[in-house]
């Protein structure tokens, strides 16, 4: 970053599938900000109370538990919860099928706030649902990124099937908008697009001319930041 712009804070929400966690982590190293993959916080909430037996609906046990799994960000990328490397087993279709349910939790919410605002003191690329809204509705810099449902599941099913699993288009498509559903509707932090945010629709748009746009977007801000 040159010397004398600030250290902004950059917000990309946006659906399941829409591209953001690859588009947030260019777009970091592009601008020179640290990348945080907050869905990477609800998955490895999720796995570890799955493991440990609690269901989405025991509220005082998800507190308790989740003030013992320390889940931490490595600056190499990796993801830990109670000192184990779980970055493998996150993205798992099981916990693809069980994070909703977990997000959806206002306790579950409450305890990954803190870890998610912690990280912002240099400022930072921030990919979620509730970026804009809830953790950073300050942000500089707000992006609403999304792409049809179809685009989405076809995406889901090339990336399930370079890593050899097998996906069904029609079964990833039905996941995509129950998932959609469920996060559009929940209760509390809902995905939508924050107030002041820029709304960009990848569906005919590659990684690259997403991150593009965003890392432009951002290098204005940050010149304007500087007159
Ligand atoms: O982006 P992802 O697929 O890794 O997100 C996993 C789940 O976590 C998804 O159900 C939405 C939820 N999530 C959330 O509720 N809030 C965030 N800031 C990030 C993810």
């Amino acid at each position: 970053m040159t010397e004398g712009t600030k250290n902004i804070v950059v917000t990309i929400d946006g659906p399941a599938g829409a591209g953001k966690s690859t588009v947030a982590r260019a777009a970091a190293a592009r601008i020179g900000l640290p990348y945080l993959d907050t869905g990477a916080l609800y998955r490895a909430a999720a796995l570890k109370l799955k493991q440990a037996g609690i269901a989405p609906e025991e509220g005082e046990r998800i507190t308790g538990a989740l003030s013992s799994i320390d889940i931490e960000l490595l600056p190499d990328g990796r993801i830990t919860a109670c000192g184990e490397d779980v970055t493998k087993a996150i993205r798992t279709p099981e916990v693809d099928r069980i994070v909703s349910a977990y997000a959806a939790r206002g306790e579950v919410r409450e305890a990954l706030i803190s870890i998610q605002r912690a990280q912002a003191a240099n400022g930072l690329v921030a990919d979620g649902r509730d970026m804009g809204t809830v953790v950073f509705p300050d942000a500089e810099l707000k992006i609403f990124l999304t792409a049809s449902a179809e685009e989405r599941a076809r995406r889901r099913c090339l990336e399930r099937r370079a890593k050899g699993e097998e996906a069904d288009y029609d079964v990833v498509l039905k996941e995509v908008n129950e998932r959609d559903h469920y996060d559009m509707t929940r209760e509390i932090a809902p995905l939508r697009p924050a107030p002041g945010c820029i709304i960009l629709d990848s569906s005919d748009m590659d990684a690259e001319a997403v991150t593009d746009v965003i890392a432009s977007l951002a290098g204005e801000f940050m010149e304007q930041n500087r007159r």
